[in-house]
This record gives C-alpha cells, structure tokens and sequence, in this order.
C-alpha cells in the first residue's frame, strides 16, 4: 500500500528554482468570467468556499483595482494574489522578504499545478536564466522576488519585456520605518508604479495599527487603493500570560501537560536563552533546536527545514524565525520573554493554529522584564522621539499583561476592533481581580524617596524589598538601613507580592528604573500617589491561574485527534501515506495535504475519485496525482489495522514513515493517545524539570534577592533565570 503510484514521478519537489513546467497542464483558468476566482479556488486549490474577504478582494484585484489587505496572520492572504495571478493573463509578481521560504512556497504552489518560480539571491546563474525564459515565454503564473532585486535594473528590464497581471507586496509593513521589521528596500517598491502605471498592485500584511497602515499606504503611495481590513481574531488561539518564576521549568510543564509530541515555537530574546533553552528542552527530552540570527546561515535553513518536514519539532528562536511559514499545525506558540509590542506579540502568536485547530499562545511575563525592556530603550540608538516610540509600544504590551480583562478583547482594541469576553483566554477562564494597592504603592514609593532624601541612595527591587520587609540581610545591615523608617513597614505582604507591586507600578509608569543596576527612582506621577491623591489598582493572580486555564484547554485539546473511533486507524493510514510520500519529494508533509484534508477523508471514506474531489483540500491537481493512491490507502485501511495493531511493533510505517510523520505517524495503534506518545513515552535524560539548569538557576536566584546582581547590559546575552525569585510557597499564586 506504501508503493505510491507512477504519478508521483512528477513530484513538484523535484522541481527545481522554477526549473520548467512541471507536468505540461497547469492551473490557469480557462476564461468564462464572474465565477471563476471561485472555480479557481475550488479546482486548483480545492476548497469549498472563501474566507472572509478574500472573495471581495479577489474579485477587486481581478478587475484590476489596487488593494491593501490587512488580515491576521495565518489569515489566508495567499489566495488574494494567487488566484487574480492565475485568472488575469500574465504573471503575478510577488515581492517577498522571505527568501529562504521561497522554495517552500514555489514547492506547494506546484503541487497544486500553478507555475511558480521565483528569483533570488540563492539560485546560480543558470537556474535564474531559466525562470527568466519562462516568464518570458509568459511559462509562469506567479514569480516571487526578494526586494531588492527590483532595485536592480537588469530586473525592471526583464520584467518590461514579458508581461505582468499583478504586483503583490507581501508583508508589506516591512516599509514601516520603525517597525520591527523594517527593510530599505521595500522603499523602493513606490516606483512599481510609476513604471507600470497599468498593472494592480496588492499589499499584504498582518500588521495592522493605524500608524502602519498609513505608512504603508503612503510609502507605496497606494492612496488610490481600495482597503479591505479583516477581522484579526484568531478564536482557536488560546492566549495566557502567566507570571514568570522559572520560566525554562514552567515552559517545560507546559509542554509535558499540554502539548506533548507537538510542534511549537519558543521565542526568546536574546541568542544565549534561544541556545540555554533548546539545550535544556533536549536534555529533558524534547526535541527542540536554536534559530538565530548568530547561527551560520546552512544551519539556520536546516533547522527551519527540520521545522517544516517534521512532526512535533520545538525551535527555540529569536523573533528573526518564523514570519511568512506556512506551516498549518503549529499547536503553541510560547514567549519566555516579553515581546516588545502587541504587533510583534500578534504577529508572533499567530504562527500557531493556522488550520483552525486549538493551539495556545503562552507568554511569561515578570518583573526583570519590566526592567529589562525599560533598560534598553533608555540605552537604544536613535532620537527622543524613537524612544518615545518605543516605550508607547512597550506600555501597550504592558497593559495586556496587567490587565483583569478579556486579553483577546484588550488584543483586537488594540488593532482598532471591538469584540466581547472570548472565553478562550486566561482570564477568562479563571478570572483575576483588581485590588486597591495604594497602600503598598505609597509604602514603596516613600522608601525610594527615604533612601534618595536621608541617604542619597538609590537601590534596586531586591534591597527596596529587603527593607520594606523588615529582612536583616548583610547588606541591610552593611548601610544600616534597618534605621530608615520605613524599615518593616512591609511585612504584611510577601515578597512575591511586593514584585508584583514593583511590576506593575513600573508598568503603569509611577515608577521608573535607571542604569545598570536597575536602581528604582520616581517619576513625575509618582508624586500624586504619595501625596494620596491617586488610587492605585493592581492585578491580583488568580489562585492557580495556570490549572484552571490548562483543564479546559486540555479538553479543547483532544479535538484535533477526535475522530470516530472507527476513522482514526484509516487516519493514521493516511498520514504514514502521506509520511512516504512526502520523504520520496522532499516536500513538507503540509505540501502533499494538511491534517484537515486527511481527517475529512478518514471520516467521510469516499467510494470513488468524484467523492474525493468534493473533500475540503483536494484540488484537482493532487486528485489526478494521488486519488488512486488515496482510494488504495482507505480499501486496504481496515484490515491492515487489524494486522498492525496486533504486531504494533513490525507495524506498516517504517521507521522513516515515523520520523517523518512523528509519533501518531507509527502504523495503527496510536489510536487517541497519538499525539501524546512522543514526550511521554519516556525519552533517555528526560529528568525532571527540577534537575539541571532550571535549578541551578533558582539556586543564583535565591542569592539574588539579597545581593542582587547587575542587570545586564542590554543587548548582552542576558538570563532571566537570575530574576523573579519567589520563595516556595509563593509558587501557587502570589496572594493565595
Ligand atoms: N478559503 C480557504 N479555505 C481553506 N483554507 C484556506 C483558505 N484560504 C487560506 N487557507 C489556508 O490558510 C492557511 C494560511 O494562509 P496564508 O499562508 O495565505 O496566510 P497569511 O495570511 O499569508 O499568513 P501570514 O501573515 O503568516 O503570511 C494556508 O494553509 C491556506 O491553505
Ligand atoms: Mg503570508
Ligand atoms: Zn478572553
């Protein structure tokens, strides 16, 4: 059943740079207008219905007009320009950023029979050449390009001579001069029209603040363009920001608890905790690999290749990893630290559950954060005004992390949208309440002033804390600062409390942190507080916050793998199908057909090829290239379960099958634990989280609260391990 039929020879994945047709009959569509963005939608891509807007915005493009597109990641703003590529005569030009996905993205269209080729800095002489004759012999539907070879003029010189349906301008808010993403030479796309008056042009992007929006607006000088804003809720991601106390050792819960055996990526700040974090998942049996910006550049692509191909792989990135991926079954996305805006936050979060299926965005989100972000954009390059940039977004981040609300609600205000309680964030489901911590404010921010006014001293938390505790450490007695007055005047709160009370003080600007050492200082609205003339509201953590939210989210979990008993055998024949065949094209598993695609066919066993082309997924490309594949898989999928659940171990799916597929991948028995087989199954050093690194860390950190040690520098490799050190019984939630 594994030996695929002869179609195969014309995998799309032996399709080189775009190196000629690859099967003679492409995609384009014939030339009956009105229905046919639809025809299209459904013969080439195989699905039933569009989302959203994109009919709309087709349908606009189509006729020619201009259009920016704003549209959640994960959204579906592909088709947008894929589909008036193929039904408007010439090729699609696709500007993209995204160069060591070009491939991929080439690679999938050409499965689908689209003529895709692309030109960039990757491809040698020749390969270039022949994508140039192609779309010169008007051979290609969509050609994608990097930015800057339209800078080039051989390029504009091509591209005049063959004959062009449409610009597309993919993740558009690279033109965005402060963003996080900005590149120069999306400046220079505002000449596409002047040159090409004729052709429609459509930006794309997920970024979708108001200032981003106008800037892109007018940097591609798209005035005259139609604007089609999506709605950006994305309601099968779970969002929860947890408070940090050992982040590598939560992080780890998370994904023993919740998403064993699943793919997911874990951004983090700086190269070091990307490397730190990647070594301890792995050295507690997680199959997980570093992606930054410092890893020689083949390395990079492997791991990213890895990502793509494989089940179940964690990379530990920088936010350098991840924009434009396609990768459909992304099931979590985690922040070991805190984003530096809601945009990047949004954009990054959005990377999981692109099928639809549940998936959690989980961030860590503690004090030294706070700290830390401050610290740099004091220390950043560039004008008052970019710092004031920068601390706005940072205060947006803030606030949803501290906010008792809805974060989805808080999260689509912030894109201009208003929604109601999504149920499907932490605060939802285990809801936070407010407190009056004027009281706390005014005792902290008067030992900041005491120590500034009678000492001339300025200290960070950890001393402030000392203090405000009444602790006799050495270094409280070393300045005699158990004769200040305020010595003690704390002792009804804990220490995890007091944090929180720095934290969020800090979030809400009474407080400010300066230099090196974090020292805290006053700012001007700290004033009011002290003189009692400002309530002061704080967050208080929900008792178990993490629990609460975790029992729902583990029932939602069991949906993906929710199949009638009966159809899931047929399913994981499916997938160790799929598995082999993707193998023999160096193609992502996703290429061939998405999980989606797969439990529709396990569920609804269609009888003949006619069928199989109703199912969701099923273009007519891979009808003729795998149906009769396909067809054997469900005629032999009954009994051959049978068979292998009986000898699980000599089961169908070969050892590659597995690896490829991961673990629900292996022949038969998965059954409903599949997806949990991969983590649980007792992996060698898969120690508890409390061994190795996480707790050599605490260790430092409970120095720390003492002596605490210099923040460091900002764009240092810096651990966040040294901060957030609540004692033991403060594990459960700071005012329990
Ligand atoms: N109408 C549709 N029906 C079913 N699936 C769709 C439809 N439109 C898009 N998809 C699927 O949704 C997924 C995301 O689409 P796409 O890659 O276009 O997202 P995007 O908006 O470009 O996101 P990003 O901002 O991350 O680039 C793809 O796997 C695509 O196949
Ligand atoms: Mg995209
Ligand atoms: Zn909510």
């Amino acid at each position: 059943m594994n030996d695929v039929d002869g179609g195969l020879d014309e995998a799309p994945g032996g399709v080189g740079a775009g190196a000629g047709p690859s099967t003679g009959e492409h995609a384009r569509a014939g030339g009956a207008p009105g229905g046919e963005a639809q025809e299209v939608l459904h013969r080439v891509f195989g699905y039933d219905a569009f989302r959203g807007s994109q009919q709309e915005i087709v349908e606009h493009v189509i006729g020619g007009g201009d259009a920016v597109v704003l549209m959640p990641t994960g959204g579906g703003k592909s088709l947008c320009y894929q589909i008036p590529s193929l039904v408007r005569p010439g090729t699609g030009v696709v500007v993209s950023p995204l160069i060591a996905l070009m491939q991929d993205q080439v690679d999938a269209l050409r499965a689908v029979g689209v003529r895709a080729g692309f030109l960039n800095s990757t491809q040698d002489l020749e390969e270039r050449r022949l994508v140039e004759a192609e779309f010169l012999a008007g051979e290609l539907d969509l050609l994608y390009l990097a930015p800057e070879r339209l800078r080039v003029e051989q390029t504009l010189g091509l591209l005049d001579r063959g004959k062009i349906s449409l610009f597309a301008i993919d993740e558009a808010h690279c033109v965005a001069q402060w963003g996080h993403d900005f590149r120069p030479d999306y400046l220079a796309l505002s000449m596409l029209h002047e040159r090409w008056p004729e052709v429609p042009r459509i930006a794309l992007t997920a970024t979708a603040t108001e200032a981003t929006h106008t800037e892109i607006t007018s940097r591609l000088r798209m005035e005259q363009a139609r604007h089609f804003v999506a709605s950006f809720d994305r309601p099968n991601i779970q969002y929860r920001i947890a408070a940090k106390s050992e982040p590598k050792k939560q992080l780890l819960e998370l994904l023993r608890t919740e998403h064993a055996g699943d793919a997911g990526i874990v951004y983090c700040l700086s190269r070091a905790s990307v490397e730190k974090t990647a070594q301890f998942l792995v050295q507690n049996g997680i199959d997980a690999v570093p992606y930054h910006a410092g890893l020689d550049a083949q390395v990079r692509a492997r791991h990213q290749s890895r990502f793509l191909r494989e089940d179940g792989l964690v990379v530990v990135a920088t936010i350098a990893f991840g924009m434009g991926i396609d990768k459909p079954d992304v099931r979590f996305v985690a922040h070991l630290d805190l984003p530096k805006s809601v945009e990047g936050y949004y954009q990054e979060t959005g990377r999981a559950g692109r099928d639809g299926l549940p998936s959690t965005a989980w961030l860590a989100y503690g004090l030294q954060d706070v700290v830390q972000q401050r610290k740099m954009i004091d220390g950043s390059e560039g004008d008052e005004a970019h710092r004031r940039r920068l601390a706005a977004h940072l205060d947006a981040m803030l606030a949803l992390c501290e906010t008792v609300e809805c974060r989805r609600v808080r999260l689509l205000a912030y894109f201009g949208q208003e929604s109601t309680p999504c149920g499907n964030c932490d605060t939802c489901l285990a809801p936070p309440q407010s407190w009056d911590g004027t009281v706390p404010a005014q005792k902290l921010l008067s030992t900041v002033v005491r120590l500034q006014r009678e000492r001339g001293q300025k200290f960070g938390t950890g001393q402030i804390v000392d203090i405000l505790m009444g602790r006799k450490t050495a270094k409280v007695i070393q300045f005699d600062h158990d004769a200040l007055s305020v010595f003690g005047i704390g002792a009804d709160l804990r220490e995890a409390d007091w944090r929180g009370v720095v934290r969020q003080l800090l979030a809400q600007r009474l407080l400010a942190v300066e230099g090196d050492y974090g020292t805290l200082v006053l700012t001007e609205a700290s004033g009011e507080v002290l003189r009692g003339g400002r309530q002061v509201l704080m967050r208080r953590e929900p008792e178990k916050p993490a629990r609460a939210a975790r029992a729902k989210a583990a029932k939602g979990k069991r949906a993906p793998v929710d199949l009638p008993a009966e159809a899931m055998p047929v399913f994981e024949a499916l997938r160790a199908w799929r598995g082999q065949t993707a193998k023999e094209q160096g193609v992502p598993a996703y290429v061939i057909f998405h999980d989606a695609t797969l439990r529709e066919i396990a569920t609804a066993r269609p009888a003949g090829i006619a069928e199989l082309g109703a199912v969701n997924g099923v273009g007519e490309n891979k009808l003729a290239k795998y149906g009769e594949a396909i067809l054997e898989v469900l005629a032999d999928g009954p009994s051959a379960a049978e068979a292998s659940t009986e000898g699980a171990s000599t089961g169908r799916a070969s050892a590659e099958t597995a690896s490829a597929e991961g673990p629900a991948g292996n022949g038969w028995a998965g059954g409903s634990q599949a997806s949990g087989s991969r983590a649980n199954s007792g992996r060698p050093n898969g120690g508890r989280p409390g061994s190795g690194s996480g707790a050599a860390a605490s260790g430092r950190a409970a120095t720390g609260a003492a002596g605490r040690p210099a923040a460091p520098e900002p764009d240092a490799d810096w651990d966040w391990d040294m901060e957030e050190p609540p004692p033991e019984e403060d594990r459960e939630g700071a005012y329990g």
